[in-house]
């Protein structure tokens, strides 16, 4: 059987290292682990296959077009073809910013609707963290079409974020298709900035499947819930429970005749844009 590659970007830690363990679980599966940092995805790496020859880790930063240049060449030179590329490196600079600002609040204050970035501050928060989890993406992406092209099954996931849903901030509804899909917190004017970015990285999504579906690709979304990560500072469910539905977004087509395109999701079912 053929060996299946797969491109996890921001793969040393947190949900993408998770989904890297899952997938060597499946038979012919070849990790590219993806790292920012050179060191710690080699760390990665060498613990998730100390003979790293089913775990290949690759330097790419997301913001930087010569990295994701170098790495697509890398790729195109050693293993001629990607079967699927998986979105995964992401950032809540929010998060960072309310922990230096908390101190400054006066008694009873609620830092997710009280404090609100402005001026340099904001327009900063916004320039990163849509460098990385909107136009990281996408610009990875592009860049990985001509690989994915080479595939017999392309395959596109998007790490999104049930709080990127426009349904559920507007409803804040906690059940969506007769099932619990979200919380009311969903509707909380919080986190604006990452959470807009998720929108954002949806239409992303909805983009590459109205693009290449025709064609036979797959291209889906995955919404982890709260997962104790650096990411959301240790809060939330293990992730290796998070990564079961990427993984299994990864195998949609071998269950699924002609697989499933442009579905946003978590492990239970769909999850509303
Ligand atoms: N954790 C949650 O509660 C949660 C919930 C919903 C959705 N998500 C989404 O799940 C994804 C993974 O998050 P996580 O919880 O696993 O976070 P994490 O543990 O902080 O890991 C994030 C990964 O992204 C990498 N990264 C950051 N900036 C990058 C850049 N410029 N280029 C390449 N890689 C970069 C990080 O590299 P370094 O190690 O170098 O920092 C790290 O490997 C994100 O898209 C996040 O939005 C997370």
């Amino acid at each position: 059987m053929a060996q299946t590659t797969i491109l996890i970007t921001g793969s040393n830690q947190g949900i993408g290292y998770e989904v890297a363990k899952q997938l060597l679980s499946h038979p012919n599966t070849h990790i590219l682990l993806c790292s920012r940092d050179k060191s710690n995805g080699q760390t990665a790496a060498s613990t998730l296959d100390p003979t790293l020859s089913r775990v290949d880790p690759i330097t790419l930063d997301v913001t930087d077009d010569t990295s994701i240049a170098a790495a697509a060449e890398y790729v195109q030179q050693k293993y001629g073809k990607l079967d699927i590329l998986i979105n995964n490196a992401g950032i809540n600079q929010e998060v960072e910013y309310m922990k230096e600002k908390v101190k400054t609040l006066p008694p009873g204050s609620n830092p997710l609707l009280d404090i609100h970035p402005s001026g340099e501050d904001l327009r900063n928060l916004y320039r990163r963290t849509y460098e990385v989890n909107v136009f990281g993406a996408g610009a990875v992406t592009e860049s990985f079409i001509p690989l994915l092209s080479n595939s017999a099954r392309p395959n596109i996931i998007f790490v999104s974020s049930h709080t990127g849903s426009l349904t559920l901030a507007e409803t804040g509804s906690t059940t969506f298709q007769g099932r619990q899909v979200g919380e009311a917190k969903f509707k909380l004017p919080s986190f604006p900035i990452y959470r807009s970015s998720k929108a954002a990285l949806d239409m992303l999504l909805l983009h590459y499947a109205n693009r290449f579906g025709a064609k036979g690709w797959r291209v889906n979304g995955a919404c982890p819930n709260l997962t104790a990560t650096k990411f959301s500072g240790g809060m939330g469910r293990p992730a290796s429970e998070s990564a079961v539905n990427i993984v299994k977004l990864c195998f949609l087509g071998d269950e699924v005749k002609d697989g499933v395109n442009g579905v946003l999701s978590d492990e239970e079912g769909v999850v509303p844009w």
